[in-house]
């Protein structure tokens, strides 16, 4: 006898394929560190913009957003900015040190072969601390901060994934913000502005 299918079973198979789904992008998506230097299509980018701006947040306040920069004199730019900030910090160490430091770090700037690099950037959402105001303790600062840095995580995680179901490849980096500072000059960003991780997308070379 054929069962007639109730809405139970209808939303299980639907929750069986959103998961296979999910499952698939996680499963096939590795960091990539080196890129073609093809553009995708520009349609791919408010796609992901669009994923990423789904992104849960603490504090209820949605303090970042995410700026796309194409631009390949900037992108050199920073990736040259990174590079003398990784020697300025190894010439101030001891030889030994500073080869170790300098092997470590040789994953920091690659994102220059990328065609775009995304940017999820933030601010501290000072809540608890206009509460508290003088009486708020160290732990409270640094939760708060915690907090702000957890969000714009989760933005980079839901970038990444929406990169990987469009067929693109990309890899989440936060060494390049060794030079925080100087990056965020030569992006302009306004004072307080933190930048969350650096997201190279496009397609992979291997
Ligand atoms: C917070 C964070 C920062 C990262 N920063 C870098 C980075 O600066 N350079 C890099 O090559 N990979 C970076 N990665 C990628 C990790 O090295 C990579 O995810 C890990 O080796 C696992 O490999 P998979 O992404 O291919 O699964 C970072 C990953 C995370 C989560």
């Amino acid at each position: 006898m054929k069962v007639k299918p109730t809405l139970k079973t209808y939303s299980n198979n639907s929750m069986e394929k959103k998961y296979e789904v999910l499952k698939s992008i996680c499963e096939t998506r590795k960091s990539c560190r080196s890129f073609k230097p093809d553009m995708f299509p520009e349609e791919c980018i408010e796609q992901i913009l669009n994923i990423a701006h789904k992104s849960p947040y603490a504090n209820g306040r949605k303090n970042w957003e995410v700026i796309v920069i194409r631009e390949k004199p900037i992108i050199e730019l920073m990736s040259k900015t990174v590079i003398s900030s990784i020697e300025n910090i190894s010439d101030q160490m001891d030889q030994d040190l500073s080869f170790l430091f300098k092997n470590y770090s040789k994953n920091f700037t690659f994102f220059n072969k990328a065609p775009v690099i995304f940017i999820p950037i933030f601010r501290i959402s000072p809540t608890i601390q206009s509460i508290l105001k003088d009486n708020i303790t160290p732990e409270m600062l640094l939760w708060e901060r915690d907090n702000s840095v957890k969000s714009i995580s989760c933005v980079s995680m839901l970038l990444i994934l929406a990169a990987e179901s469009l067929g693109l490849n990309s890899c989440y980096m936060t060494g390049p913000l060794l030079a925080q500072e100087e990056l965020a000059q030569i992006l302009k960003l306004p004072t307080g502005r933190l930048i969350g991780s650096i997201i190279p997308v496009g397609y992979c070379n291997n």
